[in-house]
């Protein structure tokens, strides 16, 4: 019998995700299954994510999914419990971002794109947590909502977004009162990663420049590993055997992005 614990993860297929799934995998102590909208609903991918991973074979399921559609998510939830038999963690991952729709300012965004976003990034921690709560009861696990430091700060243009990661943070907090002591809820929220290479069957677009490392406190950009280690640690202290202490919390992970003033100056200050 495969004592293996599950891992569920929401647009694993690419970016951070990814990373997250590959580390999962790779510390032998989970199996997965990769709910993603890229995925094909028939057929199978050109390349196989974890192809490189040893002992993988078996451990993991590739499954097409809108996390915005009920049927989708309730039946990517049975089908994770009919194969490995357990659901021990979801990770809330899946979201599209302004870029998806160009900068655009408020007047210019329709309704579709806003209630499109809204789906995605939102409504689909809502529908997971319903149909994944009764086993993760059992298994006395947790979740994990991937959020953004954009719930905390802003730039231009970026409403939507930001709406939806704020709201993220508070239905993190609201369903670990409710949902506890049995399930531990928790938020991650990363600054910039570069994911660029974590596209499957991509190339790079863009160079990162000195400017973009040397603006962060700690010298550098981030990398999906950066948050994939925080979401394997969550995810081993939400499963422990008589449950973690750590929930209803948000982590940021931003090499310091959100400790820094940025105003240019103040007249009394000395340059
Ligand atoms: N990369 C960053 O700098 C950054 C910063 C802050 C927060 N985040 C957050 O991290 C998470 C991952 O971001 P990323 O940069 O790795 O993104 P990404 O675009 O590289 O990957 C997102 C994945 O989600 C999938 N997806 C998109 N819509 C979907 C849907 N409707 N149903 C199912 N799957 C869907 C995509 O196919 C893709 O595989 C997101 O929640 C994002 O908001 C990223």
């Amino acid at each position: 019998m495969d004592s293996r614990k599950t891992v569920l993860i929401t647009g694993g297929l690419n970016g951070i995700g990814l990373e997250i799934s590959r580390a999962c995998l790779q510390s032998k102590l989970y199996n997965i299954c990769v709910a993603d909208i890229a995925i094909p609903q028939e057929g199978s991918l050109p390349i196989d994510p974890f192809q490189n991973i040893e002992e993988s074979q078996g451990r993991y399921l590739l499954l097409h999914c809108d996390v915005s559609k009920e049927d989708h998510v309730q039946q990517v939830v049975s089908k994770t419990v009919e194969t490995f038999s357990r659901l021990d963690a979801v990770i809330n991952n899946a979201a599209i971002s302004h870029p998806h729709y160009g900068a655009k300012d408020i007047t210019g965004l329709s309704l579709e794109e806003w209630n499109r976003t809204v789906s995605i990034n939102l409504t689909s921690i809502f529908l997971t947590t319903k149909y994944a709560v009764p086993h993760l009861k059992q298994s006395k696990g947790c979740i994990i909502n991937v959020s953004s430091t954009r719930a905390l700060q802003s730039e231009a243009n970026t409403e939507i977004y930001s709406a939806t990661k704020g709201a993220v943070l508070s239905l993190t907090h609201s369903l670990s009162i409710s949902l506890g002591p049995e399930i531990n809820v928790n938020a991650i929220s990363p600054g910039w990663i570069d994911v660029q290479d974590h596209q499957l069957g991509k190339e790079r677009e863009y160079n990162l420049r000195d400017l973009d490392h040397r603006q962060h406190p700690v010298g550098r950009v981030g990398r999906p590993e950066d948050v994939s280690k925080l979401c394997l640690y969550l995810i081993q202290d939400g499963c422990q055997e008589g449950g973690g202490f750590i929930t209803g919390q948000n982590f940021v992970i931003d090499g310091g992005m959100t400790k820094k003033m940025i105003y240019l100056g103040e007249p009394w200050w000395n340059e």
